[in-house]
């Protein structure tokens, strides 16, 4: 399906974006990731993708610092010969009622979170224009759809992200690029594992069942393939009906 396809995903070390690696992987892509700081957790990913037979690399980019990422999709198209996935997946929670969240709280998710997606973006938007195709995926979240409280500073980087991804998606829907959004709920991951054994979470869930990361893997192969190529600016929800 992705056979000849370089991907870079952010945050894919762990979680919904090695879930992402794998499943993109095992549909034919090379696999590029970025990952924060654990490089152990990285080597594992990385080990566990060369042992499924793909070609994978991670590269360690804090995705909120612009030169780190423009440096790092530099190397990438130097290692695998170019880019024509996008998965900006990397994110982080720092949840506070406002009276007690730091400007620091609400800048550092908003600059993961969001600025993050739009330096990624912006390293490969030359690349995209000049091959005429890519697919640009962007993790949002429910949250940032509905709001929620305590959630001020990571609702609005995500909403952020929808706009940013309906802007993208203008800018290069003409040059045969899309550029797509997908709002999950709740997802067992760690971000989510204090919330895991939440029975009145659970039970504001149409399905009463938390996602799991492959779900949202299976609807990020969708948009990376041919099979959505008529698709862009869209925002799609995987949360088992939760913010219908
Ligand atoms: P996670 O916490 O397990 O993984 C997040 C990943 O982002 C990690 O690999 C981490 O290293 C990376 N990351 C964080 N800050 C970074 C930085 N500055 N530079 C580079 N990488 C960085 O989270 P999970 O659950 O896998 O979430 C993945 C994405 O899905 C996030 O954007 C999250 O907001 C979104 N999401 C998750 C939901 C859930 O229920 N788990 C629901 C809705 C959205």
């Amino acid at each position: 399906m992705l056979e000849g396809k370089v991907a870079v995903v952010t945050g894919g070390s762990r979680g919904i974006g090695a879930a992402i690696c794998k499943l993109l992987g095992k549909n034919g892509a090379n696999i590029a990731f970025l990952y924060a700081g654990n490089t152990q957790k990285a080597e594992e990913t990385q080990n566990t993708l060369e042992g499924m037979g793909i070609k994978a690399k991670g590269y360690q980019c804090n995705v909120a610092d612009a030169a780190q990422v423009a440096g790092v999709i530099k190397q990438i198209v130097s290692d695998f010969g170019g880019i024509h996935i996008l998965v900006n997946n990397a994110g982080i929670t720092k949840d506070k009622l406002i009276p007690m969240m730091k400007v620091e709280d609400f800048d550092s998710v908003v600059d993961t979170n969001l600025k993050g997606a739009f330096y990624t973006i912006k390293s490969v938007y030359p690349l995209f224009l000049k091959q005429k195709s890519g697919k640009i995926i962007n993790i949002s979240s429910v949250s940032g759809l509905m709001g929620n409280a305590g959630q001020a500073n990571y609702s609005a980087s995500k909403a952020g992200l929808v706009g940013l991804t309906k802007s993208v998606a203008k800018e290069l829907a003409s040059r045969g690029v899309c550029c797509n959004a997908i709002a999950p709920g709740f997802i067992a991951t760690d971000m989510t594992e204090t919330f895991t054994g939440n029975e009145d979470i659970k039970n504001a869930i149409p399905m009463k069942r938390f996602g799991q990361a492959e779900d949202v893997a299976k609807l990020v192969l969708f948009l990376a393939s041919d099979a959505s190529d008529y698709i862009t600016g869209e925002v799609i929800r995987i949360d088992g009906g939760m913010a219908m």
